[in-house]
């Protein structure tokens, strides 16, 4: 196997393997959440079996894939202005096919092959075994579609090739689909319901990366806390269940602890949490795992009751204030992430405060923020008005801005003076002489390379930060490179 080179939609170099005798290049590029970067790792499997090698190169490709993203408005804007620059291309490479998939797919179906002439074929989350099929019809000079939301599938039975790959850390997806309904999210319309993959095959998965020398692995879902294995079938069916499948179905607990026992040397990551649904059950066994970081990104997106109500949220902010207080007891180094939303429909001044006020309380390592995009068909959509002013909105989100930097900064000089597990994934981009890695808290730690290489777990004291990273001297290797 030679190795060639793709590009993924941040502009990184990557290489995968390469099977000599595929003939058709495949151009993808993904955008939006992880959960679409593994899914595109699937559909690169998928096609490798039917003739593709992944190419980085646009103007060689036979086939073009976008995998996109509906999240926000400007999501679907990027992926839009995007497909325009394939328009001249096309005109020169009549034979090129472009597709698109993901979440932009499910939400618009035909709707794209009308809108977007240049577009060709249109994917949704739950159909991509069906591609080869669909190429075929593509190859006819058809346009193709298939958008078919499923109850049962997990991919579980593929095995992705890794595009996104430093050979160190890897996406694993456990659940996908979400039930939960925020009246804002886009999500469950896009990836339809809830269902869990077999763990003995993501056992296997996790095997097979670490015999490949991969070092951490992230569980993925949309809502991983609530990954319930009883045979099969959607999460919302369990009550249906027979006594023996509800005996001896695997929890999320369960899973985390079966992936730390399947290979103590790795490190298990997971995201996303939702808070509902986060178990003590879970932050117990993080504390009990050497090997599962202590870190949690847990969402919260407002800090006011009304406004979490009104979003569908199943918990109030006393609820979550008790959760984070738990984790805290229990973990007591742990990095806590958010993500928030600004602007929602009827926030007033003083909810905006209370998410300020909660962002206080917390002091959350790093966050991930955003202002109110309107989601059409979502119940928030349909039901409330969209009435926080642009600039109220951008005001608003830049004071949580602000103040997530402040209290990042807060937590970096927190670890001064520590010495810290690192996992090396790659050198550093502002200094050639640097590894870039993480902490078990998720924050990124450079030191001088020395004699250590990527995929060494090192001991490394941190002596300096900034907001966002922390910079220090590595010491020795840590007991996991052994
Ligand atoms: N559970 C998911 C959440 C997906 S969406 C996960 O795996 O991460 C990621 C984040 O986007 C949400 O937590 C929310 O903060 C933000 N978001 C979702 N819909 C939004 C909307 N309509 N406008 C603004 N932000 C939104
Ligand atoms: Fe979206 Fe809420 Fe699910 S944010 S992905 S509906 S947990």
């Amino acid at each position: 196997m030679e190795n060639i080179i793709v590009e993924s939609n941040q502009g990184k170099a990557l290489a995968i393997p390469h099977n000599p005798l595929n003939q058709r290049k495949l151009y993808i590029e993904s955008y939006g959440c992880q959960m679409n970067f593994s899914d595109s790792e699937i559909v690169a499997s998928i096609l490798g079996g039917v003739g593709f090698n992944t190419t980085e190169k646009l103007e060689e490709a036979d086939l073009v894939l976008l995998n996109t993203c509906s999240i926000r408005d400007k999501a679907e804007q990027t992926v839009r202005k995007r497909l325009k620059t394939f328009n001249a291309l096309k005109k020169t490479k009549p034979k090129m096919k472009v597709g698109v998939l993901g979440c932009m797919a499910e939400r618009l179906k035909h709707q794209f092959l009308e809108e977007e002439k240049i577009v060709d074929l249109v994917v949704g989350p739950d159909a991509y075994k069906d591609l080869p099929h669909l190429v075929e019809e593509i190859d006819d000079g058809r346009n193709a579609i298939n958008v078919i939301l499923s109850k049962e599938e997990t991919y579980g039975d593929i095995s992705p090739v890794r595009l996104n790959s430093n050979g160190v850390t890897a996406l694993v997806s456990i659940t996908r689909g979400c039930d939960n309904m925020c009246t804002f999210c886009v999500v469950p319309f896009t990836r339809g319901r809830e269902r869990s993959r077999d763990p003995q095959s993501i056992v296997e998965e996790i095997n097979d990366l670490w015999s490949k020398g991969f070092k951490e692995v992230t569980l993925l879902g949309q809502n991983v806390d609530s990954y319930l294995w009883y045979g099969g079938g959607l999460k919302k069916d369990f009550d249906k269940a027979s006594d023996f499948q509800k005996a001896t179905s695997v929890n999320f607990a369960n899973l985390l602890a079966l992936c730390a026992q399947a290979q103590p040397k790795m490190r298990f990551r997971f995201s996303t949490s939702n808070p509902q649904d986060m178990s003590l059950e879970v932050i117990k066994t993080m504390s009990q795992y050497d090997n599962i970081p202590n870190y949690i990104h847990l969402p919260v997106q407002s800090g006011s009751n009304p406004i979490l109500k009104a979003m569908n949220r199943q918990h109030t902010r006393e609820e979550y204030i008790k959760l984070i207080d738990n984790i805290r007891q229990i973990i007591p180094d742990c990095g806590i992430s958010q993500d928030m939303i600004a602007g929602f429909p009827g926030e007033s001044e003083e909810n905006h405060q209370e998410t300020l006020s909660l962002m206080e309380y917390v002091k959350y390592d790093f966050g991930f923020m955003f202002a109110y995009s309107e989601r059409p068909g979502t119940s928030a959509a349909r039901k409330l008005e969209d009435d926080v002013p642009e600039m109220v909105k951008k005001r608003r989100l830049q004071e949580i801005i602000d103040l997530q930097r402040e209290h990042s900064h807060v937590r970096t000089k927190g670890h001064l003076g520590k010495i810290e597990e690192v996992l090396i994934e790659k050198t550093s981009k502002r200094n050639v002489n640097e590894w870039s890695g993480r902490n078990s808290q998720n924050t990124v730690v450079v030191f001088p390379k020395a004699n250590f290489k990527v995929g060494d777990f090192v001991m490394v004291e941190i002596l300096d930060c900034t907001s966002a990273t922390l910079i220090g001297r590595g010491l020795k290797l840590s007991e996991k490179s052994f």
